[in-house]
């Protein structure tokens, strides 16, 4: 495939309920309840949708990004749309947006802070509903990624995926627990759990095997759902769809970071459905991209070089 191939040329919006700026901190040694001492080793405008937004970039696609943003690091993530050449349409609110803090000791140890996040009140969700709609008439997919802040309900996050799949041809979601048990029964045309997603929408309280996953996913495809990615890690992944189960295994690369690769794969997936390639396509696309974002450092960024020299790599086989 040559690189016109691979770019996709479509205009895709991604949606961010709860955003985080992601604060990477260094300590000698973390002293619980004394002052401690720290560096600040990076600050990044974070959140699935957007990491999705960004991979698509890279693909040179057309992006609009939107979702909640408040407070004082409104300001960090605006700049990063900017840099990024993303279409910022992202809804003020008046609470703060969440920080996220891991804290890495010497001995490599690390710490998680995780903030409960802003709530959402009413007007606020009602404008973000018409952004939703405004965007999705313009755009070949809709993918709707990531955890929902407080003040948002069961019934207002399936308003959201239902005026997303009217006014658009293709809707993605990628979320987990209770909000992917309410996406699936509003039918999107993909999800992309992993595996620890699919044992909890499974309700099993140990990781699920292989035949379990493609079974639930077989039983999700009858009832109308369009297809189901099962993201396997370093391992790689499955799609089941109407025609069938296929499985790719994840090329061997030098690994610099996996963060954010189940968001390079929804990036993938987001073009694929729009190009309405194959399953088999769709998952060995969707394989060589992430695999690709697992070989930079950065969160949510690919060499294109990297992505088609993996595609000539990955292969795809059809299990059932
Ligand atoms: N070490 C790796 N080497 C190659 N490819 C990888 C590696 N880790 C992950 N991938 C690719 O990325 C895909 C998505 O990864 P994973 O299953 O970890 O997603 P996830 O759990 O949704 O991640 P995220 O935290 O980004 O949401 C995998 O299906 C695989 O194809
Ligand atoms: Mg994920």
């Amino acid at each position: 495939m040559n690189i016109q191939q691979i770019r996709g040329q479509k205009m895709i919006t991604t949606v961010t309920l709860n955003p985080a700026l992601d604060r990477l901190l260094q300590t000698d040694t973390l002293a619980p309840g004394e002052t401690n001492r720290t560096r600040l080793l990076s600050a990044a405008a974070a959140g699935k949708g957007i990491d999705v937004a960004k991979v698509l970039r890279d693909l040179h696609c057309d992006v609009a990004a939107t979702g909640f943003l408040g407070g004082p690091v409104a300001d960090i993530f605006v700049r990063s749309f900017k840099e990024e050449q993303i279409d910022n349409q992202f809804i003020p609110i008046q609470q703060a947006t969440r920080t996220n803090i891991q804290l890495f000791e010497k001995s490599g140890r690390r710490t998680e802070l995780l903030d409960n996040g802003p709530t959402v009140d009413r007007a606020e969700y009602a404008a973000l509903l018409e952004t939703v709609q405004t965007l999705a008439e313009k755009s070949d997919t809709v993918a709707i990624c990531g955890s929902v802040p407080g003040g948002i309900g069961a019934e207002d996050f399936r308003r959201l995926i239902r005026i997303a799949r009217h006014a658009c041809k293709y809707v993605i979601v990628d979320t987990s627990g209770k909000w992917l048990q309410v996406a699936v029964e509003e039918k999107p045309d993909l999800i992309k759990p992993n595996r620890r997603e699919m044992s909890d929408f499974i309700g099993s309280d140990r990781v699920a095997g292989d035949e379990e996953i493609i079974a639930e996913a077989h039983r999700l495809v009858d009832r109308g759902l369009g297809h189901i990615v099962v993201s396997l890690g370093g391992e790689g992944a499955f799609i089941v769809g109407k025609s069938g189960t296929w499985r790719g295994k994840a090329p061997k690369v030098p690994v610099k970071s996996t963060v954010g690769c189940g968001d390079a794969m929804v990036a993938s997936l987001s073009v694929s459905l729009a190009k309405q390639d194959t399953p088999a396509i769709m998952l060995q696309k969707a394989i060589a991209l992430s695999a690709a974002e697992a070989m930079t450092f950065e969160t949510a960024h690919v060499i294109l070089g990297d992505y088609s020299r993996l595609l000539n790599q990955v292969q795809v086989e059809k299990i059932n």
